[in-house]
């Protein structure tokens, strides 16, 4: 059984014992879907304040829809596209207080208000996109969008 309840005083340390969660669920196993959906799980358990958190994966030229917590999402986003497909296009970590500010975002939950996309590379490779949504205005802090690039780079090594 997983008993993975974090309950850190203060964002870094939970980020801290997050990615040490991560660590240990991804230990020994190599598949990047059952990664993904056991990931997607413990970043929506673990942070306050999401309604989607999720990952696309990289086809080439557009991203797909992998496993993910929430509500049934946009299934494929070209390369350049909202925040998930400029994050893509750039490999450049996407922090989004307004939503509704940013040229092409695509609204696939109305209720998602700021967003924070992060790029899974490898060597070289972008394998897909971490994708966070929030119901709250500028939800994600320069911590957060740090604490999300240490579990993308931890992503990186087990998909
Ligand atoms: N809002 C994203 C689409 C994916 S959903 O948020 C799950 C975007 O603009 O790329």
């Amino acid at each position: 059984m997983y008993d993975f309840k974090i309950e850190a005083g203060d964002t870094a340390t939970m980020y801290r014992d997050l990615a040490s969660a991560l660590e240990g669920l991804l230990a020994g196993e190599s598949d990047p879907v059952a990664n993904m959906a056991n990931a997607a799980a413990l970043i929506w358990e673990t942070l306050p304040g999401l309604n989607w958190a999720g990952f696309y994966r990289n086809l080439g030229d557009e991203l797909l829809l992998g496993p993910f917590q929430g509500r049934p999402a946009c299934i494929r986003i070209k390369f350049g596209e909202g925040a998930c497909g400029v994050a893509a296009a750039t490999r450049q970590v996407q922090r989004i207080d307004d939503v509704q500010a940013f040229p092409g975002h695509i609204a696939c939950d109305s209720a998602s208000q700021s967003e924070l996309v992060v790029p899974i590379i490898r060597a070289g490779e972008l394998l897909a996109v971490l994708d966070l949504d929030s119901p709250d205005r500028a939800r994600f802090t320069a911590e957060d969008e740090a604490g999300c690039i240490k579990l993308a780079e931890i992503l990186a090594r087990s998909l």
